[in-house]
Parts: C-alpha cells; sequence; structure tokens
C-alpha cells in the first residue's frame, strides 16, 4: 500500500475559493484504494462552516518552533467520503474571514502551515510515502523536507510532488523576513534554491525541490516555458522540464451530475436533454427576473472576476452582444472594477442580463444545467473546471484556446461534424464576439447540429478516472 498525503490550502466541502479546492475534494476518491491510501491536510480556518468544525475529532497538539516563535499545533481529524482529511489548528493564523487573500498574512501563515504539516507526521501513525503539494501555499514543505532530512532519520525516503494550479500566484516575500519567519538556514536564499529576482518564492521553492512538478494541463505545463504565460519563472520551468508534465483536472461525476443535482430542477440525460434541458432555463429566467422564453439563447458566466478569466474582452464588446438574440447570466465576485460592469449592463439590458454579484453553490449549478453556452475566453487558464461542468451539463463552451481549455474543448467543425464547443485564438475582443455570434447562427439556424453538440459534449468522458491513473503512474515512477 502506497500512503500519500495531499497537502493544500483548501478543499471541498469544507472550504473553497476557487478550483483548487474542487481537485483537493475530488481526486483522492478516485484511486484505487487496494494500492492508495490518500488522505488530506488543510489549515482548520476559523471561516469554515460550523457544521464542519463541530465534526473535527481531536487526535493530538504539540508546540513547533518557527524560528524564535514557539507556536501551537492541533491536529484534528474528520473522515469524509471515505477520505481522512487532518486539520491543522492554530487560532493565531487561521483566524480571518476570508481563509487567505492577504499576502503580508500569508506569507508567515503558510510558512507555519507547511512546517506544521511536516511536523505533525510522527505524531499521526501516517508516514506518507509521498507528499503532493498544491500550489505557492505548500511550496516550503519540499524546501523544509530537504531541511528535515539531515536530522531526522523519519523524513528520510520520503518523496514529494508539486502541483502547479496557477502559476500567477507565488508567494513572494523579502528574503530577510522570509528567513525571519522560515528559521530556514542562509544556504536556501540563492538564486537557484529558494530566491527570484532577490526576493524569496515559495513556490520556487516547491518547483526546486520537489521530486516532480506536475501542473493542471498539458498545454499550460508547455506554456509555462515561454515568458507570456511564465509569469518570469519560464526560465525555471524549462531548467526543470524533465520533471514537469501535465496531468488535466477531472471533476466529480457524482456531484456534477444532471441526472441526480440537487439543485437542479429538471434532471435530463445525453438522451432526453431536448426536451428536459429546456425547462430549467424558464425556470431560471423566473427565478432571476429575465424575459421568459423558451427560445432565446442563454449564455452563462461562472467565475472569479478577475482579469485572468478575459473579462476585458467582455466589457468591450457586451453592448454589442448585447443587441444579439441573446440573454447573459452572471455569477462572480472579485475585481470591483467587473463586478460593477455586470452590475451596469444588468441595469442597462434589464430582462436580459442578470448579474449575480456573491458565492452560491447552488445557482452554480442551476446555470450550468440552464443555460444552451458557456462563455470563458480566459487569457490563461491552467485547467479550468467550469468548462467541463459546462460539457457534462450539455451546456455548449466558447471559449479562448489556452491551456485546459484547449486541451478540454474540441471547436466546432460543421463540415466534418465534430467538436463539442466553439473557440477562438487570439486574445481580441472581436474574434470572441464572432465566435459567439457564429455560436449563435448554429443555435438558431441549425437546431439539429447543435444539438449534435450538445449530445458529444454531454457523452465526453471528463471524470477523474483517466487522470487518477496517471496521477498513480506518477507515484509508482518515484
Ligand atoms: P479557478 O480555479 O481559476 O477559479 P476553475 O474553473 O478551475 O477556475 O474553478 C472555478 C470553480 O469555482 C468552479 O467550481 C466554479 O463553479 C466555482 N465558482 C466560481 N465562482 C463562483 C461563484 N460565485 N459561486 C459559486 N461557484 C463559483
Ligand atoms: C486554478 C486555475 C484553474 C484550475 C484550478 C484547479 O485555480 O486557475 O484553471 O482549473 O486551479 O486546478
Amino acid at each position: 500500500m502506497k500512503k500519500i498525503l495531499f497537502v493544500a490550502s483548501e478543499s471541498v466541502p469544507f472550504i473553497k475559493t476557487g478550483g483548487l479546492a474542487d481537485v483537493v475534494g475530488s481526486l483522492p476518491k478516485y484511486f484505487n484504494k487496494e494500492k492508495y491510501d490518500v488522505r488530506v491536510m488543510l489549515p482548520k480556518y476559523m471561516c469554515m462552516k460550523q457544521e464542519w468544525k463541530e465534526k473535527l475529532q481531536y487526535k493530538t497538539h504539540f508546540y513547533m518552533d518557527l524560528n524564535w516563535r514557539s507556536q501551537y499545533v492541533g491536529i484534528l481529524e474528520l473522515e469524509h467520503d471515505g477520505i481522512i482529511f487532518y486539520f491543522v489548528d492554530n487560532e493565531y493564523y487561521f483566524s480571518g474571514a476570508k481563509p487567505y487573500g492577504y499576502i503580508h498574512e500569508d506569507i508567515e501563515k503558510f510558512a507555519f502551515f507547511s512546517k506544521a504539516a511536516l511536523s505533525a507526521l510522527p505524531l499521526i501513525d501516517f508516514r506518507p510515502d509521498i507528499i503532493h503539494c498544491h500550489d505557492w501555499q505548500t511550496g516550503l514543505i519540499p524546501v523544509y523536507l530537504d531541511n528535515f532530512r539531515y536530522g531526522n532519520e523519519f523524513f528520510r525516503g520520503i518523496r514529494s510532488v508539486f502541483t502547479i494550479h496557477n502559476l500567477k500566484f507565488q508567494g513572494i516575500w523579502d528574503k530577510k523576513s522570509v528567513k525571519d519567519i522560515t528559521g530556514l538556514p542562509e544556504y536556501y536564499f540563492v538564486p537557484d534554491k529558494l530566491e527570484a529576482y532577490k526576493d524569496a518564492n515559495y513556490l520556487k521553492g516547491g518547483v526546486v525541490y520537489a521530486d516532480r512538478v506536475t501542473t493542471v494541463s498539458n498545454s499550460y505545463a508547455e506554456e509555462i516555458k515561454m515568458p507570456f504565460y511564465g509569469e518570469k519563472l519560464d526560465g525555471l520551468m524549462n531548467a526543470r522540464a524533465n520533471c514537469l508534465s501535465g496531468i488535466v483536472n477531472g471533476i466529480d461525476y457524482d456531484d456534477y451530475n444532471p441526472e441526480t443535482d440537487i439543485h437542479v430542477p429538471y434532471h435530463y440525460n445525453a438522451e432526453n436533454f431536448r426536451k428536459e434541458k429546456v425547462k430549467n432555463k424558464m425556470e431560471l429566467q423566473k427565478e432571476l427576473g429575465l424575459e421568459v422564453d423558451s427560445k432565446t439563447m442563454m449564455i452563462g458566466i461562472v467565475s472569479r472576476l478577475t482579469d485572468q478569466k478575459g473579462f476585458d474582452l467582455i466589457a468591450y464588446v457586451m453592448d454589442e452582444l448585447c443587441q444579439d438574440a441573446v440573454q447573459f447570466v452572471v455569477l462572480g465576485t472579485g475585481e470591483e472594477q467587473y463586478e460593477n460592469m455586470f452590475r451596469h449592463f444588468a441595469w442597462k439590458y434589464n430582462g436580459k442580463v442578470s448579474a449575480n454579484i456573491y458565492y452560491s453553490e447552488a445557482l452554480s449549478h442551476k446555470i450550468y444545467a440552464a443555460c444552451d453556452a458557456f462563455l470563458m475566453p480566459s487569457l490563461f487558464e491552467p485547467c479550468g473546471l467550469s468548462q467541463l461542468m459546462s460539457l457534462r451539463y450539455g451546456t455548449v463552451p466558447i471559449v479562448r484556446e489556452t491551456g485546459g481549455l484547449k486541451d478540454t474543448v474540441e471547436a466546432y467543425n460543421e463540415f466534418e461534424k465534430t467538436g463539442t464547443g466553439f473557440s477562438f485564438s487570439n486574445y481580441n475582443a472581436h474574434e470572441m464576439m464572432n465566435t459567439v455570434r457564429y455560436a449563435e447562427r448554429i443555435y438558431y439556424d441549425k437546431r439539429r447540429d447543435w444539438n449534435k453538440i450538445v449530445e458529444r459534449a454531454m457523452l465526453k468522458d471528463f471524470s477523474w478516472n483517466n487522470s487518477a491513473k496517471q496521477y498513480e503512474e506518477l507515484y509508482d515512477n518515484l
């Protein structure tokens, strides 16, 4: 039995800010249980829902030195859906109203979390063969692991994998402070280790010290070796190319299932969607105060409202697109300029545009089920889960050909009658608009072809089954 420990800053159903939580919470369930014992370690955030906090069971506690600070580390445990989750408790670090998002706090918070995660291992009767770290928040784990190995037999032989979910966020802070916070020796603070452009960089530490580095799609694994997507670490990615590979994300096919989804009023599948899916559209039109019309094409957006997702393209042509026979349903939070932009369009095109500027699991599922198309024109996209959810619900994705979007959405070819969505390549507002309009034409004028696209989309398999096997192989080769 191989023992694997996932360490991450978020996981469904406990705490979620984005796709990372979906991955960490669902992937562990899809490993072969006879060969892999996969567990997950998370921070115990105060802002976690009470219903979860109540269920956690105390396991142990100890005090740990973080350089000159001596800090309490509590370890709690919960089994959920057959997976054991450990929670690292410390009220000083994990008491904010959001799990993270203020870098001046996060730098020390995740140094603490990373060291605590390792330090707890000898006390929880689970010595992993492999520690699988996710994103910059856990970048120091492979570094501490290297450091721990010298003095401590227990840590010798533990291997590490580091997965990049988003290279944009690296955890960068000045070297002097990071030295003081982490207590790591001077030795690590040089340009071929933790240092990048004179600062300390947590993600770089993970990439340099992990035995294997993965990212969440093949295209993104290639893209980050180039300056445009490399976020100033393209040189490092090239240097680590032999250890770097892409494994595309999946989604939880039980949680996201149009035949059983508890949030969706009318269930449907790849056979009966022609009659049933549209009922969800009309229900949502009623709920959101849009003009109720089964025939109008409805385009959905569920997203963090940030530059990454291509909202400046939408801003540029939204007025023009709103002249067409389409409705837009938006669900998201994030940068104020984009929140206000959608509020503005909802006011200006009342009955046609619905702006829902908040977070709602339930509404997100209703949108995936109700819409005809889903718009995701990302500037960059390591993988993207929203387009996978859309495919699963027969909601045709319209995407830019980048990262995981390129790897998971196949562009419609009207001559060969193939494809599961629509796509464009350049980051250009009019290219996006033309693609949306092309989709409109197929929707309105070639309904049979449109329905075939929907059917092909629904029959695609983006469950975790394939990708979990690739992770198993990766673990076996370590
Ligand atoms: P990212 O991780 O970059 O935000 P992904 O497409 O990988 O993008 O994952 C986004 C996840 O967050 C999806 O599960 C999506 O449904 C969900 N999501 C984003 N915004 C909201 C929101 N406002 N309400 C509910 N779910 C949201
Ligand atoms: C990041 C990326 C997104 C990816 C998710 C899960 O948030 O932005 O593309 O799907 O992580 O890997």
